[in-house]
Formats: structure tokens, sequence, C-alpha cells
């Protein structure tokens, strides 16, 4: 029952810091080693990642405030700056559309099934950081910062961007979920 466990423990975590109970080369390994494992469709490899810490983090978090202009609070984008770094998932349209040509078949999958490998990379990475000890919570500012985050960190026209992760070391614990009645959702037949 190990992977329930692992998703029990994962949360939303608001309330970040700077201090990690681990190196930052344990934060990349494990984004490196998810990127690599984890599956895509056609084994095509459609996900892109860029870790961003220190100053790089931090002017991230201003120029997302910057970029909505004062329709997302500062508070907000300030609490995530206060976090140690930032996770950016993109997929790259270069690939999908290479697969498109290719599989004309499934053409009009390709960009659903890069978003889902994306989604399996985000929740991956969202685990994993949990268990090294850090908390972690998912952005969506895309589309409004996708030029900023271009520029910024020198992104291929290509990638497009999926989410953001600010992640850091936890203070507050989120509150307890109430259990659901799972069967609302989950059937079994025999
Ligand atoms: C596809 C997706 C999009 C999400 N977008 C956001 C978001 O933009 N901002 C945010 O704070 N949380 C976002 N979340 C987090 C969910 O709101 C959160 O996981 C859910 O309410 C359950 O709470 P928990 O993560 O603490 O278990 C997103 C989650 C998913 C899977």
């Amino acid at each position: 029952m190990k992977t329930v466990e692992l998703l029990k423990d994962r949360r939303s975590y608001y309330d970040i810091n700077k201090e990690i109970p681990v190196s930052e080369e344990k934060v990349r390994e494990l984004v490196e080693n998810t990127t690599e494992l984890v599956p895509d469709a056609f084994n095509m490899k459609s996900s892109r990642v860029v870790v961003a810490t220190g100053e790089k983090h931090e002017k991230l978090c201003d120029n997302v405030h910057k970029a909505f202009e004062g329709m997302v609070p500062k508070e907000k984008t300030d609490s995530f700056k206060k976090g140690y770094g930032t996770v950016l998932f993109f997929y790259d349209m270069d690939v999908v559309n290479e697969h498109k040509d290719e599989f004309e078949l499934y053409a009009s999958n390709f960009e659903d099934w890069a978003t889902q490998s994306s989604g399996m990379l985000q929740l991956s990475v969202w685990i994993g950081l949990r268990e090294l000890g850090i908390g972690a919570s998912l952005q969506h500012y895309n589309p409004v910062i996708d030029k900023m985050v271009r520029e910024m960190f020198d992104v291929p026209e290509s990638w497009v961007l999926k989410a953001q992760m600010p992640f850091g070391g936890i203070g507050e614990e989120p509150a307890q979920k109430e259990k659901e009645n799972i069967w609302n959702r989950v059937k079994v037949w025999k």
C-alpha cells in the first residue's frame, strides 16, 4: 500500500518556506528521474520541465504578480515567493506535431495525451517532493504568464506551459480532508 500512503501525504501546501530538509541536488534528481520514467503515449517524450530556485524563483513570483496587473493579490504570489523554488511543466508542441503527422489516425489524440502525460509527471513530482519532506501546490497562471516565462527561461516557442508547482519547506499542515464515500465514484463489476 505504499502508493496510497504516498498519495495520502501529498497535499496542497501553501505555507512554504526556504528550509528544505534535503539538498537542492535531491530535488533535481527527483525531477530528472520522474521525467525519464513517467510514461507517454507512443513513448513520444513530450514533457519538458524547468526548475527555478533562488533569485530566479523569486523573480518568477514577482513577475506572475506583474503579469496579472494586480488581479492576483501580492500576498498570494509572496506566499509562493517565501518557498524554495518552482517547477514549471510544459509539453513540446513540435513533438506532438511530429506524431500527428506520422500517425494520422490518432492525430486528434496527441495533444490530449501530452497533457495527460504532463499530469502524470506533475503528480509524480508532487508526491516525490512530499516524500523528500517538501510541500508543494499546483498553480495555473498560464496562459497569462506564458510570454514572461518564455523570455525569463529562454524556453523554445514550441514549449506549451501547462502548470506551475511552487515548493518549499513545510510550514503549517493543511486541514484534514473529510473521508468521502468513494462508492459514488468507483464501481466494481464481477
Ligand atoms: C488539474 C489540477 C489543477 C489544479 N489547479 C490548481 C490551481 O490553479 N491552484 C491551486 O491552488 N490548486 C490547484 N489544484 C489543487 C487542487 O485544488 C487540490 O489538489 C484539491 O483541492 C485537493 O486538495 P489537496 O491537494 O490538499 O489534497 C489543482 C489540481 C489539479 C489536479
